[in-house]
């Protein structure tokens, strides 16, 4: 295991192989292409300089367009350091390149055992960052406990995704949230295209590089109709699977019913689905009651933010047999009826374990957020110890350099429009 380096002119670090740098610089500088958006914001941030002498630690996916985010809270004036938020999904060319060509001290190795994950969050922590970035709230977590006595020094931390924003205000219900968040996955520019198409495209991604499978006429099975769900269906049902929805809630499910997927309890679904999908954010969604009755052949993977929506002990324990050889990313459970169940990216976000996580365009939109919501905390807002939405200032400027990026001109309210729509005299 590398042991964290310094050279005069780079930061600390502890990635893989800093020779890589090089690939993951040309892809930084290809994803930088479709994010418009960012590199706008970029440009402004250079002049204006609003993180100046702030030190911000990330923990996000070591991804290129991470990356790219990155590079703009440093042009920004940030001194910026990152680390890993899932040891599956860090792009290992990207970690070194992000130390070798753009100074930001890095701590991300793809495949990092548990032990080396939490030394990365806490080799971050320990260069007391004034502002975070979280992705599922793992960074956050460890400052309200090993690292406490530091948390009055953090002006505020941004979240990006769901499963982070249970977790915060989780504690701020039971009042152990000590310092201000942004939950920045709440944002409609970054829910609505992020979650949805981004999990939607990429999670498909992941699954045809994992194993080749035809979606057409394959019976997708996805567990749960939320945000990320919506996508997944929609994209497998694009390609021509015929796809199985299950749900807890009665909305979604009949949301989803309405959008003509079938909706069944897993317990059925288990029995005639080939590919099995999880994006719920809940636990063991798909248990041992469940593979006893799948057919052989099927594949299961979880694109929800940790691993805990497969039950992988379960399966493990009722398995005869563990090969781990059969292909890159896919684990073969062979029971003892003879039936094979496959088991992707080891039941971690199979959009980034076994592809590349979601496409830069709609990255675009939700760094961007990240950016403009980063640049708002550190203009001394003095914001309350609560979980606060992202002001509908940044949202609408997001969504106009997007529209303005796409070539897309929408209509403006007259004044007359604007009084109507204001008003309550005028009726039938
Ligand atoms: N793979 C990625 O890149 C990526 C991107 C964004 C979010 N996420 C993660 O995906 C997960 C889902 O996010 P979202 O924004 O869609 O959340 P969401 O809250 O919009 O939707 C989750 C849905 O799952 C349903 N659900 C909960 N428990 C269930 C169960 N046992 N069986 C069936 N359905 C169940 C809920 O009723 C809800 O409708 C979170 O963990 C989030 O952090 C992953």
């Amino acid at each position: 295991m590398p042991t964290p380096r310094s050279r005069s002119r780079q930061p600390d670090y502890d990635v893989l192989d800093i020779s890589l740098a090089r690939e993951g610089r040309r892809r930084i500088l290809w994803a930088d292409e479709r994010m418009p958006v960012l590199r706008r914001i970029r440009e402004g941030f250079a002049k204006k300089q609003p993180l100046r002498g702030l030190r911000l630690a990330a923990c996000l996916h070591i991804t290129t367009e991470t990356a790219n985010l990155l590079r703009t809270l440093k042009a920004g004036g940030a001194e910026v350091i990152c680390c890993a938020s899932n040891p599956l999904s860090t792009q290992d060319d990207v970690a070194a390149s992000l130390v070798e060509d753009f100074g930001i001290g890095s701590f991300a190795i793809r495949a990092e055992d548990r032990d080396t994950y939490y030394r990365h969050l806490r080799a971050v922590l320990e260069r007391h960052p004034v502002i975070t970035m979280d992705d599922g709230a793992d960074l956050v977590n460890l400052l309200h406990t090993e690292f406490s006595a530091q948390a009055k020094e953090v002006i505020a931390s941004m979240e990006e995704t769901t499963t982070g924003v249970i977790r915060l205000r989780a504690m701020e219900r039971d009042g152990a949230l000590k310092i201000p968040v942004v939950a920045v996955n709440d944002a409609q520019t970054k829910f609505l295209f992020d979650n949805r198409y981004g999990t939607g495209q990429s999670t498909i991604d992941g699954i045809i590089r994992a194993t080749g499978v035809l979606m057409a006429g394959s019976v997708v099975v996805v567990g749960g109709y939320g945000w990320c769900g919506r996508g997944v269906a929609s994209r497998a049902r694009g390609l021509g699977a015929n796809v199985i929805v299950t749900e807890v809630a009665p909305i979604p499910a009949l949301e989803a019913a309405m959008d003509g997927f079938r909706v069944m309890k897993m317990s059925e679904a288990a029995r005639i689905g080939d590919i099995f999908v999880t994006v719920t954010g809940d636990k063991e969604v798909i248990g041992a009651d469940h593979f006893k009755h799948m057919k052989d052949g099927a594949i299961i993977c979880n694109s929800g933010h940790f691993d805990v929506e497969i039950d992988i002990a379960a399966l493990a324990k009722m398995a005869s047999k563990v090969d781990d050889n059969i292909a890159r990313n896919v684990t073969a459970y062979h029971m003892s009826d003879n039936r094979r169940i496959y088991l992707l990216g080891q039941g971690r976000l199979v959009n980034l374990a076994c592809a590349e996580g979601h496409p830069a365009q709609v990255m675009d939109m939700s760094f961007a957020t990240q950016a403009l919501a980063a640049q708002w905390v550190a203009g001394g807002a003095k914001l309350a110890v609560k979980v606060h939405k992202v002001p509908q200032k940044i949202e609408d400027e997001v969504a106009t350099l997007k529209l303005a990026a796409m070539g897309i001109k929408i209509d403006r309210l007259t004044a007359e429009q604007k009084q109507y729509l204001t008003s309550w005299q005028s009726g039938t």
